[in-house]
């Protein structure tokens, strides 16, 4: 028997209500999958709003030490408390056990209604980077003394002409960073039978950091994986290419067939992912995980929604869909299925909350609770 523990936060604003729909939809598929054999250990963890009610602290270090040794762990979406001096809970927790890889998958839901012709030719996992790029990067306003002076030595140490009112940015990007990410990437396509990696960049114009990324990437593939992958226009298990950033958004609505899994830098990953979400329709189910070496956070990739919270209009289908991602991540694909199965047959039978109705020719409204009943049933 194997029980592993799963670690959550519930999450403010619609988080205790999309929960409460989602753990009972994973819990079956357990059941039904390994009939007791395999389960879930969950542990709840405070933070946000819960944590602050009982702890007066927004992130408590009970939580950060048990997070510290966890292998998985799932969280509903947290608020950033308003006011000077309050960093993201989520950027610090990201950043605390160095979850370098955004990992998610995009695929389109048969009955949502798309802005393209063909969306079910979109099956694609977009890796994207987590910890550099414009997340590491510094900035100095246009007219600042910072600005001026870095202006300045530009041009008297290193010969580069910068206009002097403009304001400047720094976007790091090292080879650790990028290989670790890539080597996921490859990672995940060879063992899950996909066919390409697509190394996406700006390669062409950013030289030393996209550029880079792009021939680090190639390295890992041919240093680290030359029995698993082949370059472009060989034949073999998984095929590693690249593509610059513009012309893989084209490529997406062109011809998303011919890409599987995507691995790339934090800022073209934050774009492509949610265009790539929004061509399937899919924006209110995408799940995803944030993942370092050891801890995997599963979530919900919307936030708290404060104007529907309590009010049991949320729709669970994204952290349900992280859930099945947790699944497949700690071994149980079998249940994993289970969930994904059940959520297809939920929107099938057109009984979906608010946000899906509005994309659903033909559906019906139901409440969070009841959407939840309905895939509960499906297991
Ligand atoms: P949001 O995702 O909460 O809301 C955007 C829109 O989508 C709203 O109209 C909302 O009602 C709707 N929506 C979101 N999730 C939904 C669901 N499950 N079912 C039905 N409708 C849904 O984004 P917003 O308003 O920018 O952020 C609100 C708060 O959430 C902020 O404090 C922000 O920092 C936080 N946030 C947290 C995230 C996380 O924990 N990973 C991610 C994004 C935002």
């Amino acid at each position: 028997m194997t029980q592993r523990t799963v670690y959550f936060i519930e999450g403010d604003g619609i988080g205790p209500e999309v929960w409460a729909s989602a753990r009972p939809v994973l819990d079956a598929a357990m059941d039904k999958a390994y009939g007791g054999s395999n389960s879930l250990d969950w542990v709840e963890l405070l933070a946000g709003e819960k944590a602050f009610a009982e702890t007066g602290e927004y992130l408590p270090q009970t939580t950060m030490d048990a997070l510290a040794k966890a292998e998985l762990a799932m969280k509903g979406p947290l608020g950033t408390p308003v006011g000077k001096g309050f960093r993201s809970l989520n950027v610090t927790m990201r950043q605390a056990f160095d979850l370098y890889a955004c990992i998610r998958p995009v695929r389109h839901f048969a009955g949502i209604e798309s802005p393209v012709k063909h969306p079910e030719r979109v099956d694609m996992v977009v890796f994207r980077e987590n910890t550099e790029d414009v997340y590491a990067g510094i900035e100095y306003a246009s007219g600042s003394a910072e600005a001026k002076k870095l202006i300045a030595f530009l041009r008297d140490e290193l010969g580069a002409d910068v206009d002097p009112s403009a304001g400047v940015g720094i976007k790091p990007m090292t080879e650790k960073g990028s290989k670790r990410l890539v080597r996921r990437a490859i990672e995940f396509a060879a063992r899950e039978g996909r066919e390409s990696v697509t190394l996406v960049h700006k390669g062409n114009i950013m030289k030393t950091t996209e550029g880079a990324f792009r021939a680090w990437g190639y390295e890992v593939a041919e240093q680290e994986f030359a029995g698993t992958c082949v370059m472009e226009g060989e034949e073999g298990k998984v095929v590693v290419k690249d593509r610059i950033a513009d012309a893989m958004f084209q490529e997406c609505l062109m011809r998303p067939e011919q890409y599987s899994v995507v691995a790339t830098s934090n800022l073209n990953g934050d774009y492509i992912s949610d265009a790539l979400a929004a061509q399937v329709g899919g924006l209110g189910l995408a799940p995803g995980v944030n993942m370092g070496d050891t801890l995997a956070m599963f979530e919900a990739t919307h936030g708290t929604a404060p104007t529907i919270a309590g009010k049991d209009m949320a729709n669970p289908g994204s952290l349900i869909l992280s859930g099945a991602m947790l699944l497949d991540h700690a071994g149980f694909g079998e249940a994993a299925e289970l969930v994904r199965g059940s959520v297809e047959k939920a929107l099938a039978a057109r009984k979906v909350t608010v946000d899906l109705a509005s994309q659903i020719p033909g559906a019906q409204q139901v409440g969070c609770r009841e959407f939840g009943e309905i895939i509960l049933a499906g297991i």
